[in-house]
């Protein structure tokens, strides 16, 4: 038996028609995914609240009115609007893959108990967090998680390989499946965040003294400094949260980048600590697993929906899209894609 979800009241607030999905395809109604889309980005093209990151002088050179919103179906329709072909770096969202990558390697486990899957309630870059972290009773596993610089640090630095190179070729390797092409570092990036994260490296080292990080710390820092710096436009970013949204499965070239089985673990994290110290109250209004990064992009994940992201750089106080966060919200509303909101 076929079952449909009806939109809801946000439907109307974009002035749609009721449009009836299927559980298992949006794509047959593909004029009302394109509607939503380009709803919200007229309505939130104007919108100019919040501000570049800056603690990284490159960040701060971005044209902060580019704004793109695409949407990527898990039967692999994509829907866009507004400017989706120019780049910015991931960021914080690397973190999502690099997580995503050791898991799939060493399983659920390995993540939990070196690193955790607790939100710190601290800014994604706080050292105080480190200094206070506490450790479950019973196991001794930090409540920490790979979602803030120190955890994403030491995710990285579990990616196992001989030597940078090979790690490295890993970590892209890994981005490129769930994009679905070849990404590359934006160079000017990379130079800038190099020379300016000496609080990375400070948390590197002190992960080290911790023993969170088993060795070679510098190297930790400098490969998770280079995959904050990957290329990525908003396409992409939607793409790769539609082969989370598709159990683990790249939805266009259907190559299996994650265990389906490993998948919700990683959605979990996110949904825990994908947008820092406001993950609540973002979890609240949308119920969907995100990762916002400080280049302007945030992902979004409907399970067995949809993949959304929008790019626009201005970023609120707590380090989020102010735009991304206002289009995936309506949209994803609009299109029913909380999973908590069941409709009977
Ligand atoms: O390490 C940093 O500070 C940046 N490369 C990434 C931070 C980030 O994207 C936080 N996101 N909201």
């Amino acid at each position: 038996m076929r079952k449909h979800w009806i939109l809801s009241d946000a439907a109307c607030v974009f002035g749609l028609a009721i449009v009836v999905l299927t559980a298992h395809s949006i794509g047959a109604q593909s004029t009302g995914v394109q509607q939503a889309v380009d709803a919200a980005h007229t309505k939130f093209k104007t919108l100019k609240e919040g501000k570049n990151a800056d603690y990284i002088p490159a960040l701060a050179k971005v044209d902060p009115n580019l704004f793109g919103i695409a949407v990527v179906t898990v039967d692999g329709k994509t829907y866009t609007a507004g400017d989706v072909g120019t780049e910015v770096s991931i960021q914080s969202i690397s973190k999502v893959f690099t997580m995503a990558q050791v898991i799939q390697e060493q399983g659920l486990e390995s993540i939990e108990k070196r690193i955790g899957v607790d939100a710190t309630g601290a800014r994604f870059n706080s050292i105080i967090a480190v200094e206070g972290v506490r450790t479950v009773v019973g196991t001794g596993a930090p409540e920490m998680n790979p979602l803030v610089n120190p955890g994403a640090i030491s995710a990285t630095s579990m990616v196992t390989g001989r030597n940078a190179d090979e790690v490295w070729g890993k970590i892209i390797g890994f981005h490129n499946d769930a994009a679905g092409r070849q990404l590359k570092v934006l160079q000017d990036v990379y130079k800038s965040e190099s020379d300016s994260n000496q609080r990375n490296q400070a948390i590197g080292a002190l992960m080290l003294a911790y023993g969170y990080i088993k060795s070679n710390w510098p190297q930790a820092v400098d490969l998770y400094t280079r995959q904050c710096s990957i290329g990525v436009n908003a396409k992409d970013l939607a793409m790769m949260a539609a082969t989370l949204a598709a159990a683990g499965k790249n939805p266009v070239s259907g190559k299996q980048v994650i265990a389906a089985n490993k998948v919700p673990g990683v959605l979990a994290v996110m949904a825990t600590a994908g947008l820092y110290d406001d993950s609540g109250k973002w979890l609240y209004h949308t119920g969907l697993p995100a990762k916002s990064g400080v280049g302007g992009g945030i992902l979004a994940v409907s399970p067995g929906k949809f993949g959304i992201a929008v790019v626009s750089p201005p970023l609120d106080d707590a380090g989020n899209s102010v735009r991304a966060q206002r289009a995936i919200a309506d949209i994803s509303n609009a299109l029913g894609g909380n999973p908590y909101a069941v409709k009977r």
